[in-house]
């Protein structure tokens, strides 16, 4: 297998570049998030489209050639078995909506059962390589949990900044990876500033979303099986459509980032539309969007859909930029219109958290408004388990479940009553 490349930073925001020697967050100049880049000429004449990946590994790590790490090992472990999530083509769910080129790809079978292992996977392999002793990071709860799995798969130690209220099943995934758990009386933003003081005065390195660079260079991961997995052989990629809920809006950034490379490598043509779905209660970068602005206001956030509550979005720039350079557009979704998503994916046999379903409903706002036509293929992707979250479950389904009597002929009565 090749190496993995050489790269440099580049500030997403003014140009300025900086050496790829070691961890950087942001720009020092104007706080930009930070891309990686690698000098494109030299991997075009080591790599060839036709014999990429080089390594059919069936996880994220098939890609190692255009990823800022070594191999990270951790053969056998969890963290080697990221990424290469299924896509399905789910007939049911095309034939109830209309839409014959309809796709969703499914992040819950990650370990932790979120599209965050992908980030966190990178960052783990390269904070082990920056031989460094602590990783932290704030979370709404799924890059938590990815980080503190993936940090437990390969003996690492993960310190986590949650908000007091994130759903349970995320708080006891980053108890029961054994991760230092602090659970921040307060919003994600305010666990997001707290983890940054804290990294700084402890010497720890810090993962956090949008801050950390290394993030988006795992979620790149996902175009790149979205390419091989649809976009390869299509001749017209620019006519996709695909569908990403976003809060800080790291994912989209990271989707972005992987079809670009994928661009700069001569190996796809034209990138297809990627749409940012917001929820209505936390929709900083949509309005941006809307208001055609760079500098994005923060909002209150109030929404059903935790993962995607974020009140100052930390990559909203890029994230901007993913859709514009794409010819996307930016959608906002009801809580009311996520559950009805989620209601909508349960009966065709998808279980996801409610962010996920946000872009479903998305998706739906689309075709209503005629920006997604039946004849154009789409994809959803659904970035996390509806495990996650089982109360917002409860609430898309509404009816209680019967309670039986002991007895069949009670069983029997109900059974067969209208
Ligand atoms: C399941 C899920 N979907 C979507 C998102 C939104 O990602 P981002 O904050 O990078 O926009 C998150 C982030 O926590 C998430 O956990
Ligand atoms: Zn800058």
């Amino acid at each position: 297998m090749p190496a993995s490349p050489a790269f440099y930073y580049r500030c997403a925001r003014c140009g300025r570049t900086y050496p790829g020697d070691g961890l950087r967050y942001t720009c020092p100049h104007d706080g930009g998030n930070l891309d990686i880049l690698f000098d494109y000429d030299a991997l075009r004449r080591r790599l060839t489209r036709a014999t990429f990946p080089p390594a059919p590994e069936l996880s994220q790590w098939r890609y190692l050639p255009l990823l800022p790490v070594a191999d990270p090992g951790g053969h056998g472990t969890p963290l080697r078995r990221v990424g290469w999530t299924p896509i399905y083509t789910a007939p049911r769910l095309r034939r109830h909506l209309g839409l014959p080129h309809l796709f969703l790809k499914d992040e819950s079978p990650n370990p932790t059962a979120s599209f965050k292992d992908r980030a966190s996977a990178l960052v783990v392999a390269h904070a082990q390589q920056q031989g460094a002793r602590v990783i932290i990071t704030a979370s709404t709860g799924n890059a938590g949990a990815a980080l503190a799995g993936m940090a437990a798969a390969v003996g690492a130690q993960a310190v986590i900044l949650a908000p007091r209220r994130a759903p349970q099943a995320k708080i006891a995934q980053l108890l029961i990876y054994a991760a230092r758990v602090v659970l921040v009386d307060g919003t994600y933003d305010d666990a997001f500033d707290l983890s940054v003081q804290a990294a700084q005065a402890l010497g720890w390195y810090c993962r956090n979303t949008g801050y950390n660079p290394f993030t988006v260079e795992g979620k790149k991961t996902a175009a790149f099986e979205i390419w091989e997995q649809l976009l390869r052989d299509d001749p017209a990629p620019e006519r996709w459509h695909i569908f990403v809920p976003v809060g800080d809006g790291n994912i989209i950034s990271g989707l972005y980032k992987g079809l670009w490379d994928l661009q700069q490598l001569g190996w796809l043509p034209r990138l297809p539309r990627l749409h940012g779905v917001q929820a209505e209660g936390s929709a900083a970068i949509a309005r941006a969007w809307e208001a055609n602005a760079d500098a994005i206001t923060p909002v209150q956030a109030h929404t059903l859909a935790d993962s995607i509550a974020v009140d100052l979005p930390r990559d909203g720039y890029r994230a901007l930029r993913a859709v514009r350079a794409t010819g996307g557009r930016y959608w906002t979704v009801s809580d009311q219109a996520i559950l009805e998503a989620m209601a909508l994916l349960g009966q065709v046999g998808v279980f996801v958290e409610p962010a996920a379903a946000a872009a479903l409903a998305g998706l739906l706002q689309a075709r209503e408004h005629g920006a997604l036509v039946p004849e154009e293929p789409a994809l959803v992707l659904l970035t996390g388990s509806g495990l996650k979250d089982v109360a917002a479950a409860r609430q898309a389904v509404g009816a209680p479940p019967i309670v039986a009597p002991g007895d069949l002929n009670g069983l029997k009565a109900l059974l067969t009553s209208p």
